[in-house]
């Protein structure tokens, strides 16, 4: 068998492409897989790329995470290695990296996800110090949205998603409704072990307690023998069609990219705005969206580098 290549992968979203995309903002997910590459495991890579985008507030993700209903950030995340071991956490306040909490969860207990209070209760306990990631750019954002849903006659009912969703339409810009600013990573190392990273703060405005697909193994986040895979998109959707392990299973039978543009394009006829990107086991890459754009960089070892407007490695 082939030696597997060294492989690493990131994504910042998938959507409609933003009308001025913000500055800094391709070189970020560059400069991403430059600081995973320096890991030397699969999974180290995709934690440190992972912790990189989470700190830069372009992304909607740790740091820059939007707000729910209430003004609070509630982040999901999930890693998972080509072993079947996972960690994920779902509605985690009060952290500045959920991906390394994930981790934590993985590597330090007998459990793959923890929610809400008992995921912060236990990152606390695990050395994580507390952290605000709100931004005041996303602080003030709410506010303006809230203050409009108000003169709207729209009192802060939080009762039904299905009005969130409408509220949504309503009084989001075109730019913020249409790109889903998620992070994810995907990696093979030196020995061919695979490895997966999904991190994000979910929806604007989303219910206190709404989980979506990144921290659901099988849903955005899924890593087997056979490949790993990062979703992004419409997170209700891509849970619902267990989108990641779909495509993972996909590439039992098909090269990567194949694998990842089939899964894609039955996510479009299930109408779910999906993005991915993947590894095989051989370190083959590929990325795959039935959304208008999604922003990914990446690095294959004896190949070209790939990011948008800027050479890698
Ligand atoms: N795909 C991210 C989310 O919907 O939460």
């Amino acid at each position: 068998m082939p030696t597997p290549r060294k492989t690493l992968l990131v994504h910042g979203g998938c959507g409609r492409r933003p009308s001025t995309i913000p500055e800094g903002r391709d070189e970020a997910l560059a400069r991403a897989v430059a600081e995973g590459l320096r890991g030397k495991s699969a999974i180290d890579m995709v934690e440190r790329a992972a912790r990189f985008l989470e700190d830069n507030p372009l992304f909607n993700a740790g740091t820059g995470s939007v707000l729910t209903l209430e003004g609070h950030v509630e982040m999901d995340a999930a890693v998972m290695t080509s072993d079947l071991h996972a960690g994920a956490v779902g509605g985690i306040t009060g952290v500045r990296h959920p991906i390394s909490v994930a981790r934590a969860v993985m590597e330090k207990t007998d459990h793959h996800l923890l929610v809400g209070e008992g995921a912060t209760k236990f990152a606390r306990h695990a050395g994580f110090p507390l952290y605000d990631p709100r931004t005041a750019t996303r602080k003030k954002r709410w506010k303006e949205l809230i203050a409009k849903l108000r003169a709207g006659g729209e009192a802060a009912e939080d009762r039904y998603w299905k009005r969130t969703r409408s509220w949504l339409e309503r009084y989001l810009s075109p730019d913020e409704r249409g790109h889903r600013s998620t992070i994810g990573a995907v990696a093979c190392d030196a020995k061919g072990r695979l490895a997966v990273a999904t991190s994000t703060g979910g929806i604007w405005l989303k219910l206190p307690g709404r989980v979506g697909d990144s921290p659901v193994l099988g849903g955005g986040t899924y890593a087997c023998e056979q490949g790993a895979v990062s979703a992004t998109g419409f997170g209700e959707g891509i849970l619902r069609l267990g989108l990641a392990k779909y495509a993972c299973d996909l590439m039992r039978t098909l090269p990567c990219q194949k694998a990842l543009d089939r899964a894609t394009a039955f996510a479009r006829r299930e109408g779910v705005e999906a993005g991915l990107i993947g590894v095989d086991k051989g370190g083959r890459p590929g990325s795959s969206k039935n959304a208008p754009w999604m922003p990914t960089a990446r690095s294959v070892e004896g190949g070209p580098g790939r990011a948008p407007g800027l050479p890698l490695r």
